[in-house]
């Protein structure tokens, strides 16, 4: 392997909007781990991509946290660096009548371990050695539907919004916490748009390679801190409010 080789994580790379995102980094010269939850899932989708794999469910965070580090340690021992993208596109949607005052803990609980606080898990482990290294991007994949502006929140799916609204203020305080983009270190969020995945059904209107484009975008862009921004949700290219 070339000793600069630049690699990426990419969980939620099994289908949808996360293989298309690995897809892509792939083709830009990037060595890809993705992860999926289903196994059979996640290994197919990696010879299709040509990449590597780990299955585990992101929900169960010392697992999580543990299939992080074996992929670290195998990443060194192919002679890479510290991780250079950070690309978090797994997620689920709450159950269809999952208004605050109809769901459920459990329903609350599943939604809440797999949208945020896989999101910390996976952060929190990888990205102190990309702070450290003063290089790395993390780019999370939000939503529309967790926007505190606009229609975002204005009920109904109450844990997928909340988790998603969670998201974006875990990002906006990371990257104040990691100085902005001045040390090196971005970190953004994304609204790919309602597109057409599992999740986004097949009557969406935008394809999974547009709405994974942005995400691409953030993880390869050229970057300068004196006038390039980080810290923030985009939405085809563009900054919108939180
Ligand atoms: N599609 C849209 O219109 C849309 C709109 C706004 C935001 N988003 C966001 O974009 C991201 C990607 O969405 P998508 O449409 O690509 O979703 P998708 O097609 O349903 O794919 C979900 C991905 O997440 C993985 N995943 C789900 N639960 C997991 C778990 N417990 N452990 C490990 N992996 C798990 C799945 O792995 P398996 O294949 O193993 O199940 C799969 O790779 C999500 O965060 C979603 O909220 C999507």
């Amino acid at each position: 392997m070339h000793p600069n080789m630049k690699w990426a994580i990419v969980t939620g790379g099994s289908r949808g909007l996360g293989y298309e995102t690995a897809k892509a980094l792939i083709l830009a010269g990037f060595f890809v781990y993705i992860i999926g939850k289903d196994e059979e899932r996640a290994q197919q989708s990696a010879k299709t991509l040509g990449c590597k794999y780990r299955a585990v469910d992101v929900a169960d965070n010392e697992k999580f946290r543990k299939v992080l580090k074996e992929i670290n340690l195998d990443a060194a021992s192919n002679g890479l660096g510290v991780l250079d993208v950070l690309i978090l596109a797994h997620g689920v949607m709450s159950e269809k009548m999952s208004k605050t005052l109809r769901t459920t803990d459990a329903e609350w609980r599943r939604t809440m371990s797999i949208n945020l606080d896989a999101v910390f898990t996976a952060v929190n482990e990888l990205a102190p050695a990309m702070f450290e290294a003063r290089s790395g991007r993390v780019v999370i994949y939000s939503a529309c539907l967790g926007r505190m502006s606009g229609p975002g929140t204005h009920g109904g799916l109450a844990p997928y919004r909340i988790s998603k609204a969670g998201v974006n203020a875990f990002v906006k305080n990371l990257s104040y916490e990691t100085g902005l983009g001045a040390r090196g270190f971005l970190v953004d969020a994304i609204c790919p748009g309602h597109c057409r995945t599992d999740m986004g059904g097949p009557d969406a209107p935008r394809s999974a390679q547009e709405g994974a484009e942005t995400a691409i975008w953030l993880a390869t862009r050229e970057f300068d801190p004196t006038k390039d921004k980080t810290g923030l949700l985009w939405e085809d290219r563009k900054i919108v409010d939180w």
